[in-house]
């Protein structure tokens, strides 16, 4: 598949996703976020890539939905076509982890397609803001909901309110990013941090990110439930086995499910 607004580069057992609209610091387009989406999909599906890593360039992840593009969209085109419903949230449906690596701005969308991926890394340059408000609209990509969940009432309005961007350390210690490091390192530090997660068993992996996110979900007890039936279920698989003997016995774990 060849895509023309994302470079893809695949390094078994991990794959790097480059938003490329440098001219408009990543605007996210139709057609970029088709082509992401169909990516993912393509790399969900692909049992050679265990871990996802999405970036932008050195000056932007993404500067937000393409507001050229929005700027004559009535509400009639916007349900007809489910504006941001039909191809934006490919990435909540991946099994695959997927991790956001930022430098420089992450706006409005992109700050919102960043939260939507499970790990967040930001570089030392990252900014991160919704700023829809000064368009006369809100954040329409779940922002106003995972920026809430991710790091409170208190700093979610006052994004969204103001608008202003919260810098790299702001945003590490809201929680909204997960470890923040030098420029340079960014993209090497993400996919080492993706190689980590694809040595693991994917089975492991999988039900791991499955229970993190039913916190979003559910109530306390129920979120526990279900946890703690996971945890049951895994102790049915090989590579549970595998992993505790393998501890035991002092050695390597040979995972059956990669
Ligand atoms: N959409 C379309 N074009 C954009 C864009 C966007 N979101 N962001 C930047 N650009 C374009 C600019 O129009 C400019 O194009 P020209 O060279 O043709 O003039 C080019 O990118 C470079 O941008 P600037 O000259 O503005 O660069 P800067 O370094 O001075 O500022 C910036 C960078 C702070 C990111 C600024 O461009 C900016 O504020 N961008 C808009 C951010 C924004 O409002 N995002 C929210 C969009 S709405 C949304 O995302 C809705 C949703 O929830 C889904």
């Amino acid at each position: 598949m060849n895509y023309s607004n994302i470079l893809l580069e695949k390094q078994e057992p991990v794959a790097l996703i480059r938003l490329n609209r440098p001219k408009v610091h990543n605007a996210l387009n139709n057609a970029l976020m088709s082509e992401l989406s169909e990516c993912l999909a393509a790399l969900d599906a692909d049992d050679t890539v265990r871990a996802i890593v999405i970036t932008g360039n050195e000056k932007a992840f993404a500067a937000g939905a393409d507001i050229a593009e929005m700027r004559s969209l009535d509400f009639s085109q916007a349900y007809r076509e489910e504006f941001i419903t039909a191809n934006w949230e490919q990435v909540t449906r991946c099994r695959t982890p997927v991790i956001a690596a930022v430098a420089g701005v992450a706006l409005g969308g992109g700050c919102e397609l960043a939260m939507m991926c499970d790990l967040l890394i930001a570089a030392e340059s990252a900014r991160f803001g919704q700023p829809e408000v000064k368009l006369g609209i809100l954040p329409g990509a779940g922002g106003s909901q995972r920026l809430t969940r991710a790091v409170g009432k208190a700093k979610a309005m006052d994004l969204c309110l103001t608008g202003r961007m919260m810098g790299a350390e702001e945003a590490e210690r809201c929680g909204l990013v997960s470890r923040v490091v030098a420029d340079e390192q960014l993209v090497e530090e993400a996919l080492a941090v993706a190689r980590e997660i694809a040595g693991y068993s994917a089975m492991a992996t999988m039900i791991n990110k499955e229970a993190v996110n039913q916190a979003f979900e559910t109530t306390l007890q129920a979120g526990i439930d279900y946890e703690r039936r996971l945890l049951w279920a895994s102790f049915t698989t090989e590579d549970r086995q595998e992993g505790m003997g393998a501890f035991l016995e002092k050695r390597a774990p040979a995972w059956k499910h990669r």
